[in-house]
């Protein structure tokens, strides 16, 4: 099985990426050398699919078995269900040896590494995604949190986990809007680190659902985007600096998200007009030749992901919601920019002229 593996100064885990592989996760646990007691935090709907073969897996190897399931949807990923899942760990005497696995996508691991990071001072973490996006991006990396009513992701910790078990046979279920959104962040890391999986990814005859994409492909695209998170989380586990390139895309996706009030865009198809609008940027400020943003635009629309900002949102607004992100620094909007496929920059100089006249 592919296995890729984060290299961190304090813990360093694996990711193992194979099909069928759910119904392994209770021996891949073993190895870990964890407590007997586990914790189950996923979604009714996830669950329904997914969580006999999890439970099963984990019994037949031993754990003792506990569930906790959240409803889906970002709007239960805040401190409710966080305390939710202390009572559920309370009930069940969760020890400091025992392990809270996340089966879910970015919502629920988010929020079962949040739940982990603060149990007990923290307790071990597995993350198991069934999304696309939660295998590519949401599950390395060790960023989790809930949302605050004024913003998302503003709490949270940097808590790493045990391990990734990744089964892209889960994937089959997957709506195919979710399925594409997680291409959105695959065709992020071509953009940003990785030329030779950007030109695979124009090579596939198709990118634009599961059940298109050959699973030999499908291996590809998990491992090459695992790889390039690993690499980045690796040099930076804390955002001090070159992490914030994982956000390409992400300044105008997060204004435009918001600004539709997170109901017309996923967070995939957000960035996705976040790239395209972050290309002519780049290519306003001469850092990035307009051939090269047409090919990452084509190769975005053959994703069946929206390029362009809605018609309805006014260029000022944007800038307005940009300026009140987080990652504002020093009231300095900071883009990541493209100068070649395969590699970006961190810049702080595009004024808001520049970015009215690239965005008109
Ligand atoms: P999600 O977790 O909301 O899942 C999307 C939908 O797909 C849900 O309705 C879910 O029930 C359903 N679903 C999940 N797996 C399924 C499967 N296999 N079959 C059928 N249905 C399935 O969405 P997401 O895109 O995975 O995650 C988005 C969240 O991730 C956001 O909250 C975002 O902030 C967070 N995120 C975190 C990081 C990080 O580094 N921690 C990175 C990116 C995004
Ligand atoms: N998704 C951005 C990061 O993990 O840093």
């Amino acid at each position: 099985m592919p296995t890729i593996t984060v290299s961190l100064p304090q813990t360093s885990y694996q990711i193992d990426i194979a099909s069928g592989s759910l119904n392994q996760l209770g021996k891949q646990m073993q190895k870990l050398g964890v407590g007997k007691k586990v914790l189950v935090v996923s979604n009714p709907e996830i669950f329904d699919y997914y969580g006999d073969t999890c439970i099963n897996s984990l019994q037949n190897n031993g754990f003792e078995t506990f569930t906790h399931l959240i409803p889906a949807g970002e709007q239960y990923k805040n401190l409710r269900s966080i305390e939710q899942i202390y009572d559920t760990a309370l009930t069940n005497r969760i020890e400091r040896s025992s392990t809270l696995v996340a089966l879910g996508g970015g919502v629920i691991g988010d929020m079962t590494g949040f739940a982990a990071a603060t149990w007990l001072r923290g307790v071990n973490f597995v993350q198991v995604p069934t999304t696309l996006l939660a295998m590519v991006d949401a599950s390395v990396g060790g960023k989790t949190g809930v949302n605050h009513p004024q913003g998302k992701n503003l709490i949270g910790a940097f808590y790493q986990p045990k391990l990734v078990a990744i089964d892209p046979d889960v994937l089959k279920t997957l709506p195919e809007k979710e399925f594409r959104a997680g291409i959105a962040e695959v065709i992020k890391y071509g953009v940003i680190w990785d030329e030779d999986l950007f030109t695979k990814l124009e090579q596939a005859e198709h990118i634009d659902n599961f059940s298109a994409i050959a699973p030999e492909f499908l291996q590809t695209i998990l491992v090459r985007s695992c790889q390039a998170k690993a690499d980045v989380v690796s040099q930076d586990e804390k955002e001090a600096g070159l992490r914030a390139i994982l956000n390409y895309g992400h300044t105008i996706g997060h204004a435009v998200e918001s600004l539709t009030n997170y109901q017309q865009f996923v967070h995939g198809e957000a960035v996705a007009i976040g790239m395209v609008a972050a290309g002519k940027i780049a290519v306003r400020m001469g850092l990035w030749t307009k051939a090269e943003a047409a090919r990452q635009d084509k190769l975005i629309a053959k994703a069946g992901l929206p390029l362009d900002i809605p018609s309805q949102l006014k260029i000022d607004d944007i800038l307005e919601t940009i300026k009140s992100d987080k990652k504002v620094k020093a009231g300095k909007v900071r883009f990541i920019l493209p100068t070649k496929i395969g590699a970006v920059t961190i810049t702080d100089r595009s004024t808001s002229e520049l970015i009215k006249e690239a965005l008109p």
